[in-house]
């Protein structure tokens, strides 16, 4: 957490999966927490679930709309002191399954709904000097992977764009941060056909996170045991990489 900390949060996607589990961890922490999403009833039974919750519905597709959202929350509670990017859509793309309107969807949601809810929080937070945002992405980001193309693709932009931010933004004083989960059992992975290896509860996935807002690294990944033999994927030069890959599908 920055210096002069006002326990303010404010999370989007938080109606459902690692986004609520992180608002009700916050919430028993004493924090006050907004979360955001479309759909009212998942928002109005977290914020009944907790202390002090409450929501705002946002489409983080709508530009003007994340902007009208955000300047609500500044007007009625101010300016939080951690804002955690989260929502997110994913569904798997087989190759032989190419759909253009998937791979539109998932960009406008995980990276362009990203970058929305970014501009719009991000001028106060540098004249202030202070403050955390967290993007969602996902180690699916780290490399492609087969059959998640489309979402893999919108997470690895996220990973790019928040390294090129980093540094020039945390001597502005506000910290920048990319959390990469491997799996998590939410709604989301429920689409996976196949057994997710090391997966871990929302809940666990949201200790993590909030443990991790006492430091300033740049990633936050978790479990370990699972992202770090992904990161030595990541490292691998491409023929060794593929043989993986295609040892792994078996094809
Ligand atoms: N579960 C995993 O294993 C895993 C791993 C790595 C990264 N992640 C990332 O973690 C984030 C949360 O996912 P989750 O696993 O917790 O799944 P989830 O339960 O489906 O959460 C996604 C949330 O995003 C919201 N959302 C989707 N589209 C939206 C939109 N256009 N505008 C506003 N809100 C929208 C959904 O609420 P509404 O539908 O009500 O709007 C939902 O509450 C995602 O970014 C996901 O990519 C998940």
């Amino acid at each position: 957490m920055t210096k002069g900390s006002n326990k303010l949060a404010w999370i989007t996607g938080g109606g459902t999966g690692i986004g609520k589990a992180l608002a009700l961890a916050l919430d028993k922490q004493g924090w006050q927490v907004i979360i955001s999403g479309r759909t009212e009833q998942k928002l109005q039974a977290v914020v009944e679930l907790g202390q002090k919750i409450a929501y705002l519905t946002l489409d983080v597709t709508d530009r003007e709309q994340s902007q009208q959202v955000f300047n609500t929350l500044y007007e009625k509670y101010g300016l939080p002191e951690v804002v955690v990017l989260n929502a997110g859509d994913y569904t798997p793309m087989p190759v032989d399954e190419f759909n253009l309107d998937l791979v539109y969807k998932l960009n406008q949601v995980n990276y362009l709904g990203v970058m929305n809810g970014l501009a719009s929080i991000l001028p106060l937070m540098k004249a202030r000097k202070s403050g955390q945002i967290l993007l969602m992405a996902s180690v699916a980001g780290y490399r492609g992977l087969p059959d998640a193309a489309p979402y893999g693709a919108t997470k690895a932009a996220l990973i790019n764009f928040c390294e090129a931010m980093y540094i020039p933004l945390k001597k502005q004083g506000v910290l920048l941060r990319i959390i990469n989960p491997g799996f998590v059992t939410t709604q989301l992975t429920a689409k996976n056909t196949f057994k997710m290896p090391a997966e871990i509860t929302s809940t666990e996935a949201a200790e993590r996170i909030v443990k991790a807002l006492a430091s300033n690294s740049f990633e936050i990944t978790f479990p370990k045991r699972f992202t770090y033999i992904l990161k030595i994927l990541r490292v691998l030069p491409y023929r060794l990489y593929f043989f993986f890959t295609s040892k792994i599908i078996g094809k």
